[in-house]
């Protein structure tokens, strides 16, 4: 079975005492073999988590500079990420509102420093697919060598508790497979919840799911792996029929 992406973007959360009292309960669960957890946290703290980094894990960053090195105050390299272990970099959040212009520099210092790029995007209202035209441009220009994964992420249903409707999600995943034939892989995000996450991993059209702050809460950490690894255990069960 592929692997199937568990992103935590904690945002601008988190101190050291509540890194370590996450750290400390998630170290003690079980990880279903088929799920590859990212955790990502602020850039300061991602030395801390990564010196306590379950097995299994992965480190990832919410952003990198566009810089690769020299005279640019407070800037953070893709480069600097990899040195203290990171695979994967956010790019593009929705959040951060940085132009087309500023992601593709990302993108190529993601790639210089053999970070796998996570390449956020959504339309800004329900069916406005013409808000995607230029990213999906850009995208579909990459040459196929050029590794990357897309997070889709619908503007308006980020920060929510409910993504949009399994139909919704259907059709948005059509579209951009049909227009983004070279990514590694769709990850969903924006509203994932343990409540919802059933629905979302029965679509089967998803490679993993990116949840935002809620994603730092333990308990709810907890819950989402336990679903998934129930959801596993009922998809090895059909294919080995
Ligand atoms: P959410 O955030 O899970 O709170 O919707 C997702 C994100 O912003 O990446």
């Amino acid at each position: 079975m592929p692997k199937y992406f568990l992103i935590g973007n904690w945002k601008s959360q988190g101190s050291t005492e509540e890194i370590h009292k996450f750290l400390s309960t998630i170290i003690r669960l079980s990880l279903p073999e088929h799920v590859r957890p990212v955790l990502c946290p602020p850039f300061v703290y991602l030395d801390l988590v990564k010196k306590r980094l379950p097995i299994g894990y992965s480190l990832g960053a919410q952003t990198c500079g566009i810089e690769t090195k020299g005279a640019f105050t407070g800037e953070i390299t893709a480069s600097m990420l990899q040195d203290i272990g990171c695979g994967y970099v956010l790019i593009g959040h929705a959040e951060r509102k940085e132009s087309l212009e500023v992601l593709e520099q990302q993108m190529e210092r993601a790639w210089e420093a053999n970070l796998v790029p996570i390449f956020c995007l959504g339309e800004e209202a329900p069916s406005a697919w013409y808000s995607l035209a230029k990213k999906i441009s850009y995208l579909s220009s990459l040459p196929a060598s050029a590794p990357f994964y897309i997070a889709y992420e619908p503007i308006w249903a980020i920060g929510g508790k409910t993504p949009p409707s399994c139909g919704y999600l259907t059709q948005a995943f059509q579209y951009l497979k049909s227009h983004l034939k070279f990514t590694q892989g769709f990850i969903y995000g924006g509203g994932v919840r343990p409540e919802n996450l059933k629905e979302i991993l029965d679509l089967n059209i998803f490679n993993g799911i990116l949840i935002g702050q809620a994603s730092f809460q333990h308990a709810i950490w907890t819950m989402l792996l336990e679903i998934l690894e129930i959801h596993g255990k009922v998809q090895s069960k059909t294919t080995l029929r």
